[in-house]
């Protein structure tokens, strides 16, 4: 039987660099599930579309093709009708379109097979926000990551500097606290702790302390 760790969250707490490294170091396949939201939201900006044309949203998804795959580098990559669009998908934009189409069902319910699926065949680390809770909520262990919204803002502030975007921090940070209300108080699938998640705090923490921290957790568990 496969093993799944699932890491949910808001966004910014860590959860994809921590689970990349979590995976590495445990020799599990990681599984960005928030690429995937991202991923369609592109397809949508791409057709012009925003957060209200919902039924072109859903129109729209038998038209694409979206999977996870490797690059020549092994690096894990999402494709879009086979173009690599991992670089494309981390804009501030793109990550108001995701949060837009993650609120809808028949969005949630076209990747709920493709992430089952990976969990199905591979022992994985997945992140998202309803990993514990909705996709495999069989997960042998399942961890809900946070941290506050200004160590947060902070923290994705600095990744995208260091990739040369001109932003603000201040709009990150109303992003972020946005995108947090928004992402918990949808309908379908909110971001909340399952009953049985350990929850990790990563305030003021350094990556490594983070990662060792939730290394100690998993191999306690497993
Ligand atoms: O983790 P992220 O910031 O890359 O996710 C982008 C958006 O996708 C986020 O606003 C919420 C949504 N998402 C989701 O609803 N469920 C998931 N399992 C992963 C992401």
């Amino acid at each position: 039987m496969s093993i799944a760790i699932a890491i949910d969250g808001p966004a910014g707490a860590g959860k994809s660099t921590i689970a990349r490294l979590a995976a590495k170091e445990l020799g599990y396949i990681y599984v960005d599930t928030g690429a995937l939201y991202r991923t369609i939201g592109l397809a949508a900006f791409r057709r012009d579309l925003t957060a209200d044309d919902k039924e072109q949203i859903i129109a729209m998804l038998p038209e694409i093709k979206v999977e996870l795959a490797f690059n020549e580098r092994q690096e894990k990559i999402v494709l879009l009708d086979g173009e690599d669009v991992s670089g494309l998908i981390r804009t501030p934009e793109i990550s108001m379109m995701a949060s837009a189409v993650s609120a809808i069902p028949e969005v949630r319910a076209y990747l709920l097979d493709l992430q089952r699926d990976m969990a199905h065949t591979n022992n994985v680390i997945m992140d998202g926000r309803d990993i514990g809770t909705v996709v495999l909520p069989d997960a042998q262990i399942k961890i809900f990551l946070s941290a506050s919204p200004e160590c947060r803002a902070r923290r994705r502030y600095d990744e995208l500097i260091e990739k040369g975007m001109d932003v603000k921090y201040e709009d990150i940070l109303s992003d972020v606290i946005e995108r947090d209300y928004a992402d918990s108080h949808r309908d379908i699938a909110p971001l909340k702790p399952a009953d049985d998640a350990i929850s990790v705090d990563t305030s003021g923490e350094d990556l490594e302390t983070s990662v060792n921290k939730l290394l100690g957790i998993m191999r306690d568990k497993l």
